[in-house]
């Protein structure tokens, strides 16, 4: 019996030191990545350990090159991860696993990186005041709107994603205008994260507000905060033409990932229908993976018509949006 439990052990501890560790960077929250990550653990035995940061990983992966411990990094922002792969820290994935679970549009077409989960970049309204509204985002820029619109500032990688989306379909040029016009419009400076501009229209200090999906479907659930959610409607912008701007959060394989394997299985793992289904309820996103529904919650906004621009070129046109915006002193 003893001799027993001692081989037990030896096996045992072959074992722990046999599983491999998937190391990951993390620019998403703990509370979103934590119960996905205990879930890849219990079903593959890989474990992981994660770096939580708000900025700077690309910066470390970078200067830690090939002594990197990263296997994977997970960010939000299209725009984050072609940055990653233009900084020459990536390396492509093939697998049929992650190819079956995301249409083409979420992945990129070199296999470097992989969108998890996506989000809209909505207009809001005040549900007393204006009610729900058929809007564009062109729309914004018109007189009719002078004092009543707010938004956060024009750095925040949300806000350049939707230039970006404007540049792709009316140019510099155009853009440029319709900048100029939004900034006339705006109730105040901006200011504060997309969950203030929800606020502000609750509390009268604008009739509508730019912000993403699933900040307004976090509020709602949250008793201390669904008051200043409950008074504002959710719309989806450019219905009867183009389509609403849409981003994403993903991931990519580090090019000096230690454990390349099971940063894979993560990957396979985190695309699959469990892990779809934990980031649409947890954050009220929309799946990527089709065959995962959005939460009930989310669900009942409707269904829209998303902008087919393909999402890489959001990224191509990265810089000239943030030009665009510091030429109009967008926050000043
Ligand atoms: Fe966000």
């Amino acid at each position: 019996m003893r001799r027993f439990l001692a081989a037990a052990a030896l096996l045992t501890s072959a074992a722990v030191q046999a599983a491999p560790t998937v190391t990951i960077y993390s620019y998403r929250q703990p509370f979103l990545i934590e119960p996905m990550l205990a879930k890849f653990t219990e079903q593959t035995g890989i474990n992981t350990e994660v770096v939580f940061a708000k900025k700077g990983l690309d910066e470390r992966l970078k200067r830690e090159g090939k002594l990197t411990p990263a296997d994977l990094v997970l960010t939000t922002d299209i725009s984050r991860l072609t940055g990653l792969v233009d900084m020459d820290l990536v390396q492509p994935v093939a697998s049929d696993i992650v190819n079956s679970n995301l249409p083409k549009q979420f992945r990129d077409p070199d296999n470097n990186w992989f969108a998890l989960t996506l989000r809209v970049r909505n207009v809001y309204s005040s549900a007393e005041r204006v009610g729900k509204v058929d809007i564009n985002y062109e729309d914004l820029a018109k007189p009719q709107y002078k004092g009543k619109i707010c938004t956060r500032s024009g750095k925040n990688a949300y806000n350049i994603a939707l230039v970006s989306s404007m540049i792709a379909h009316h140019g510099e040029a155009e853009t440029v205008q319709w900048l100029e016009g939004l900034k006339a419009n705006l109730a105040r400076k901006p200011q504060g994260n997309d969950r203030a501009q929800i606020k502000a229209v609750a509390e009268g200090v604008c009739d509508y507000a730019i912000g993403n999906s699933y900040y307004y479907g976090k509020m709602l659930s949250d008793p201390k905060q669904a008051p200043f959610a409950e008074p504002v409607a959710i719309n989806f912008p450019n219905q009867d033409n183009r389509g609403a701007h849409v981003n994403v959060s993903g991931a990519v394989v580090t090019k000096y990932a230690k454990q390349p394997e099971a940063a894979v299985k993560l990957l396979e793992f985190l695309s699959g229908e469990q892990a779809q289904q934990m980031y649409a309820e947890a954050n009220m996103e929309y799946p990527v993976n089709p065959k995962v529904k959005p939460s009930p919650l989310v669900a009942g906004w409707g269904s829209f018509k998303e902008d087919s621009l393909p999402i890489y070129q959001l990224a191509e046109n990265h810089q000239a949006a943030v030009k665009l915006l510091d030429q109009v002193k967008f926050d000043l």
